[in-house]
Order: C-alpha cells, then structure tokens, then sequence
C-alpha cells in the first residue's frame, strides 16, 4: 500500500499534492497555492473564525491546521460547498444571509458558513441559542450578529 505524503489531501473532491511543506498552515495552501481565497486571514491565531473550512465535516480553522494535520482528509471550503464544481448555485446558508442582508464588508462571512453548515448538518434543530453559542468564537467587526443569527436559523429547513 502506498502511504500517502504528509502533505497529500483532498480540497473540494480534488487530491492535491501541496508544494509547500508539512508544517504550512492549510489556510497558506488554499490561499497562495490553490487561489481559494474565500476563507479569510484575519488574526492567523485561531480567534477570529475567518478561515475557518470543513476537515471531514468538522469546522476547523485553518491557520492553525498544518497541512501533516489534515493528510489524507477532506477538507471543504466555502468554494467547494455548493456541491457544483465552480460553486456557482449559493448554498441555503448562503441564501439565507443574502435574503436577511446579513453580510456587511463580508470578511466573517465565510468562516460563518462554514460553522453554520457543520451544525445545521449535525443539528437540523438547532435552537437560536445553539447557533449564538456555535458561532461564539467567530468575530464580526461589522457587528452583523443579529442579522446573521437570524439567517442561519432561517436556513434550518433547506439544508
Ligand atoms: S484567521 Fe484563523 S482564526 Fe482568525
Ligand atoms: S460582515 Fe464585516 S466582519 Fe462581519
């Protein structure tokens, strides 16, 4: 059997053989080598939830994920989530927030989804205080929160 390289993953469905080494954060990968710049730096401490991205459905944020952390799994980003291969058709979270106008400057928007998505997946009834409390470690400076919150509840039905 053929062991996998520690910087050997797979991004949206596609294998990738990472360029940079182990030790790169994957958000290094997605941003500067694969041209996914939907997830955002922003503290690059793991404190604000800007780059947070899906590693086998788990939220994760991944400017402290080292690529030898993620070999051989299945990371998704914001760009992979609609299911169709240019991510053009919005997914119900992401519709849910237009149709609330939740996004201000956008920055958070994406590391949001990405939470949203992994607790609707696993909570369809996810109560208004589970999502505050899923979304707690995910700053927005716009102070968008309401809006966002209620979107994201709002979407429980179509995801
Ligand atoms: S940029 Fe990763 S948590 Fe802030
Ligand atoms: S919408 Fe601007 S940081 Fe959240």
């Amino acid at each position: 059997m053929t062991e996998l390289a520690p910087t050997e993953l797979i991004v949206n469905g596609a294998p990738v053989a990472a360029a940079a080494g182990p030790d790169t954060p994957l958000l290094t990968l997605l941003r500067d080598e694969l041209g996914l710049v939907g997830s955002r730096f922003g503290c690059g401490q793991g404190l604000c939830g800007a780059c947070v991205v899906l590693v086998d459905g788990a939220p994760m944020p991944s400017c402290q994920t080292p690529l030898w952390q993620v070999s051989g799994q299945e990371v998704t980003t914001v760009e992979g989530l609609s299911g169709t291969p240019t991510g053009a058709a919005p997914h119900p979270v992401q519709q849910a927030l237009l149709d609330h106008q939740a996004a201000q400057c956008g920055f958070c928007i994406s590391g949001i989804v990405m939470r949203a998505v992994a607790l609707l997946r696993e909570r369809p009834d996810a109560s208004e205080d589970d999502v505050v409390e899923a979304l707690d470690t995910h700053l927005c400076r716009c102070g968008a929160h309401g809006r966002i919150v209620a979107a994201i509840v709002a979407a429980r039905e179509a995801v």
